[in-house]
Order: C-alpha cells, then structure tokens, then sequence
C-alpha cells in the first residue's frame, strides 16, 4: 500500500460469496478478475482492495465516492473509472497471489458462489 504511485488493487477474502476475489495479472497488469458475482463489473473490487495515492485525489478534485446511489456493487467501480484505468493499477500481494486483506465480519462466510471445480490458475490460502 505504502508503495502505491497512482493506485494500487490486491486481493480480498471472503467476499462476493467466495474464499476471495483477485484481479487477474499478466506482465504486471490487471487483465481481469476472478469473482464470483457480478463479473460485469468495471473494477471488480472491494472496498478493501485498493489504495489510492493522495497525490490522485488532489489532481481529481471532483471525483466523489457515492455514499448513496451506486448499484449494489458499483461503488468501488464507480469511483475507480473517475480516476484510474484497469490498464494503469499497480497489482499488489505478490502480483495479486496472496490473500493479505479480508472482508471480516462477525459471523460465518457466506461462500455460495464458489465455484464447484477449482476455477482460478493459482493455489491462495486464505
Ligand atoms: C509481477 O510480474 C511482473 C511481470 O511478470 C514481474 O516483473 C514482477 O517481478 C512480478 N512481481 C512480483 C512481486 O512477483
């Protein structure tokens, strides 16, 4: 986090019904997610997971993080496109192959969109 130039994004467990959502990297780059819900989303991400460099929010003064009237889910996104590209996050955790954050609460993990198979290329121990 502390190294983030512009913004950063890494994985985050148990969140979206899975152990944990991750952006998928090739050659240091996003080149997609692995999620389990709504994968149409723009920056499928958590709150949790991302970072972003003061120096960015001073040259996006305008952009504003909605408490209110995102769609479930696209809040992260929705903040994410005024100031940043897929193409420009700086991957974190090892090139997003670690589980170093999660989305904690104080009750069970709800995993009902794991997947049945093992669907991701990289083993993560959450
Ligand atoms: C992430 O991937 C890039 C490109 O393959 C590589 O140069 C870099 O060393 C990797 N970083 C880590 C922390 O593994």
């Amino acid at each position: 986090m502390r190294s983030t130039r512009g913004v950063s994004i890494w994985p985050v467990g148990f969140v979206g019904g899975r152990s944990y959502e991750r952006p998928l990297v090739s050659g240091g780059k996003v080149v997609g997610w692995y999620t389990g819900w709504r994968p149409d989303r723009p920056f499928a991400t958590d709150m949790a997971g991302f970072a972003v460099n003061l120096q960015v929010i001073l040259a996006n003064p305008r952009a504003l993080f909605k408490r209110r009237g995102s769609q479930p889910g696209m809040q992260e996104s929705d903040f994410l496109k005024q100031i940043t590209k897929v193409s420009e996050l700086e991957p974190k955790a090892n090139n997003c192959t670690r589980v170093l954050v999660w989305h904690t609460r104080t009750e069970k993990p709800h995993l009902a969109n794991e997947p049945k198979l093992k669907k991701d290329t990289v083993d993560i121990e959450v």
